[in-house]
């Protein structure tokens, strides 16, 4: 069966003591509760290694936000998957649409990273979403699907198995607007079906399938007691621990 998850995505925010003093937070809250979901952070490259240092992995899963469609090599700046695993991270977040939207990335690029991330044994959490126009014009069930079958459907049965899906209507991202439970779960089981549709039912139950948007502990009950929705992906109320447990325990 399909597992529970709750990620934050930190984005670009936290110096590197302030980034290791709330996963530390986060992790000494876990010991504490009963979790009923797999937990995990992306932090800013910066933070990794030294976050490794200080979590029990075992409780919390630690990840990136972003890795080059690259191996090695001339791309100054970038910071590769095998760069990633080498400090202790699991997990990857791809797609994420403040990526697509600011720094160009397309399904193309995406398909590299997501192969790049799985052949070095990282998780990716890969994110799509319709912005508000497709939302208000209707179309936002067909982008999402072209979003999936451009950069995911080229994967085996056996490589598609180990993605986390996270789908982020891009008008609720840090606007304080969420999508209703039932938005999210109309979109979540339509999701599920065109993955069945590609890889057969078996494939689509297993996969975990998480919302993000404004996320709160306020909503966060509602949106995950949804059949469709596996948890969540979590911004700005992941940047406090205490917020950020709330949405645990909502499980
Ligand atoms: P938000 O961000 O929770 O701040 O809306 C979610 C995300 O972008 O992953």
């Amino acid at each position: 069966m399909r597992k529970n998850i709750v990620a934050g995505n930190w984005k670009m925010n936290t110096t590197l003591p302030e980034g290791v003093a709330l996963a530390k937070a986060v992790n000494d809250a876990l010991k504490g509760v009963d979790a009923k979901c797999d937990v995990i952070i992306a932090a800013p490259f910066t933070h990794l290694a030294s976050i490794n240092e200080v979590i029990d992995k075992s409780k919390l899963g630690l990840g990136a936000e972003n890795c080059a469609d690259h191996v090695s090599g001339a791309y100054t700046g970038e910071v590769s998957a095998p760069m990633v695993a080498s400090t202790g991270a699991n997990y990857v977040i791809l797609g994420h649409s403040e990526r697509r939207q600011y720094y160009g990335e397309t399904s193309e690029t995406l398909k590299e990273k997501v192969n790049l991330a799985l052949a070095n044994n990282l998780t990716p959490i890969f994110c799509i979403g319709e912005v508000l126009e497709e939302r208000e014009n209707g179309t936002y069930l067909d982008v999402v699907k072209t979003q999936i079958e451009d950069a995911l459907f080229g994967l085996s049965a056996d490589d598609f198995s180990k993605l986390i899906l996270a789908y982020e209507p891009v008008w609720a991202i840090g606007t304080g607007k969420t999508a209703t439970d039932d938005q999210a779960e109309e979109m979540h089981a339509f999701i599920r079906n065109v993955i069945a549709g590609k890889y057969g039912n078996e494939v689509a139950e297993n996969t975990s399938i998480l919302y993000g948007g404004s996320c709160k502990p306020s909503n966060a009950k509602a949106l995950f007691a949804k059949p469709n929705v596996d948890g969540g992906l979590i911004g700005g109320a992941s940047l406090d621990a205490e917020s950020f447990m709330g949405i645990v325990t909502a499980f």
